[in-house]
């Protein structure tokens, strides 16, 4: 989702802000941008498509300047629509989204203001410009405080070359300071490229950035001091190597960023709090509420704790009714996913504790919780989330196991240790399923059936099949079929059947043996080798604890997508229309 890059120092402005926004390429975007300042006059330059487009400007002088990578929300992706906006004196790039645009905009028309594009962005450099009287920072105070929704925002002042102004309101930004130099970025990566101290603002927060020192500003514009966030040279972008796409590199990683996670030391202050929980839910969206999914059947399993799982922009909306003792589980990779982040607020509100299941340290998520627990899947760069996913659920499983424990049930911690390995081994076995993939590509829809722990798992199959192939699919409880989407299968919508919980292994059968009597071909993921030889398509993988097995079953289908999209030709790191930070609801 939109990026934005600042940059004001001793250097020149427009390579620090081109390589900035290329690290933030991943988040996902249509247009790019840039305004350098230079003798009281702005030199914009913006494209359509890529960040490398805007080199061929060539360099721009100046030594302050702003960058913003755009995905598209009001106005069709467009040089035009693409930021940074000029008006006036003003310059400004905004990430998040405008509630009250449309009145905001009524009112620049009547004032006669011409408008240069369709974006919601444009009217907050006509209201800086409108609130101007000679002094910079109470006009972007006086500006702000018309806006409503959620923005991050950099600005640059003609009259002000020595400072740039930035503005957080739900949306993340980064101040970052170095010597003689200072940024802003919306993530991280950008600012720890650079090796600056980084400074994340909270809601509400402002700062008046200038190369020899930053001033920070509470909602009631008082000075204040803030610490820095720590970060780890992961934070750099992380390079391609021998893969062709970071979406195979980051399966590939599935092992370690198992293994890593179940490393990683369990707070014993959550002990006490585990001991009076009587019910969990799960808020999350996307791959991340998928794991939720998977990881109900484990923590129920186990734990013998009840399991909601929501998904986090119904949640937020949905007037929830929270049990006394709930805990809430807001699982996000990025820990900037607006609605995750506001389902999490406000189960807080409502008197539950908030535990962050989170991938990136520091990210606004894990502000709003009241502890964190990280996944440690590394940088996850494709907007296709895999390794995020295993990642999530060796966590989750892990939660299960100390829940489990601390209600007085056995629980065999051991068999979490197999599951790195185990994966290493599903990752192996798994590389033949790229012969499958030729009869996806042909396929008119393609359907995902599992029942229980298996459910999730054809979820995120579906799910990943979808965004990156752009196949129509389905990912469905297996013995629900046959209540309705039964009459779409046929010949030419393939069929993958997920087939590791011995209980209900028949029962799924039965559903294989309906769709193949429709003429569906039958693709198997299986741990139980007694169906080995069940379908002309079978793929055996290595068994763990039955509650487990999403974390191996859904590898072939990561795979299974990843293939499928290269074999249509699609880039699955950048599938169209999609961002892999969601910043906005
Ligand atoms: O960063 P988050 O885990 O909160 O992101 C949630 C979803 O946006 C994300 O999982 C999305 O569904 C991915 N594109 C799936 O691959």
């Amino acid at each position: 989702m939109c990026g934005i890059v600042g940059y004001i120092g001793r250097r020149s402005a427009a390579p620090v802000l081109l390589e900035g926004l290329k690290r933030l390429e991943y988040r996902g975007y249509d247009s790019a941008g840039i305004a350098v300042l230079q003798g009281g006059c702005f030199t914009v330059v913006k494209r359509k498509g890529r960040v490398r487009e805007l080199e061929r400007a060539g360099n721009l002088e100046g030594n302050v300047g702003i960058g913003h990578t755009r995905w598209a929300t009001h106005g069709a992706p467009s040089e035009r629509n693409a930021h940074p906006h000029v008006y006036g004196k003003f310059a400004v790039v905004h990430n998040g989204i405008l509630e009250n645009f449309a009145a905001l905009k009524e009112e620049c028309l009547q004032r006669g203001e011409a408008f240069a594009s369709e974006t919601d962005s444009e009217v907050i450099a006509h209201f800086i410009a409108h609130a101007y009287h000679g002094d910079f920072l109470q006009a972007v105070r006086d500006a702000v405080a018309r806006l409503s929704g959620s923005f991050a925002i950099a600005v640059l002042c003609s009259d002000y070359p020595d400072c740039m102004i930035a503005v957080r309101e739900k949306s993340p930004l980064i101040v970052g300071t170095g010597e003689k130099e200072a940024m802003v970025a919306s993530d991280l990566p950008a600012i720890a490229a650079e090796g600056m101290r980084a400074y994340s603002l909270a809601d509400g927060e402002s700062a008046l950035i200038r190369a020899d020192g930053v001033v920070f500003y509470d909602s009631d514009c008082h000075p204040i001091e803030k610490n820095s966030v720590s970060y780890s040279c992961e934070s750099d972008a992380p390079r391609l190597g021998e893969y062709p796409h970071f979406m195979l590199k980051e399966i590939a990683e599935i092992p370690k960023s198992v293994s890593r996670t179940l490393e990683e030391p369990f707070p014993s202050e959550l002990d006490g709090l585990l001991r009076s929980t009587e019910r969990i839910y799960i808020v999350a969206c996307g791959t991340a509420y998928h794991s939720g999914i998977a990881a109900k059947y484990a923590i129920e399993t186990l734990a013998r704790v009840p399991v909601e799982v929501h998904i986090a922009s119904e949640f937020r909306y949905s007037d929830p009714i929270l049990s006394p003792h709930a805990l809430v589980l807001a699982v996000s990779q990025s820990g900037e996913t607006a609605d995750t982040i506001a389902a999490a607020k406000l189960a807080k509100e409502l008197g539950a504790t908030v535990i962050a299941v989170v991938n990136v340290v520091g990210s606004s998520l894990t502000e709003v919780a009241d502890f964190a627990l990280y996944t440690r899947a590394g940088r996850e760069i494709s907007v296709a989330a895999t390794k995020s996913f295993n990642a999530q659920l060796a966590l989750l499983y892990r939660f299960a196991c100390r829940l489990a424990e601390a209600k007085g049930r056995s629980c065999d911690f051991a068999s979490l240790k197999n599951l790195a390995p185990l994966a290493a081994r599903t990752v192996e076995l798994s590389r033949r399923i790229a012969e499958w993939s030729g009869d996806f590509t042909r396929a008119k829809c393609v359907y995902f059936l599992g029942r229980g722990a298996d459910y999730g798992t054809a979820l995120e199959g579906s799910l990943k099949l979808k965004e990156i192939s752009y196949l129509p699919g389905e990912g469905y409880p297996a013995g629900e079929l046959k209540h309705g989407s039964l009459a779409l299968v046929g010949r030419d919508t393939p069929v993958v059947v997920l087939l590791t919980q011995t209980a209900l292994a028949e029962k799924t059968m039965n559903a294989v043996h309906e769709v193949e009597a429709r003429g569906a071909t039958v693709y198997l993921v299986t741990s139980l080798r007694d169906y080995a030889d069940a379908t002309a398509h079978t793929l055996v993988i290595p068994s763990c604890v039955e509650c487990f097995s999403p974390v191996l079953a859904v590898i072939p289908l990561q795979l299974l997508a990843y293939h499928t999209a290269v074999s249509m030709g699609r880039d699955p790191d950048k599938p169209r229309n999609l961002a892999k930070s969601v910043t906005v609801e």
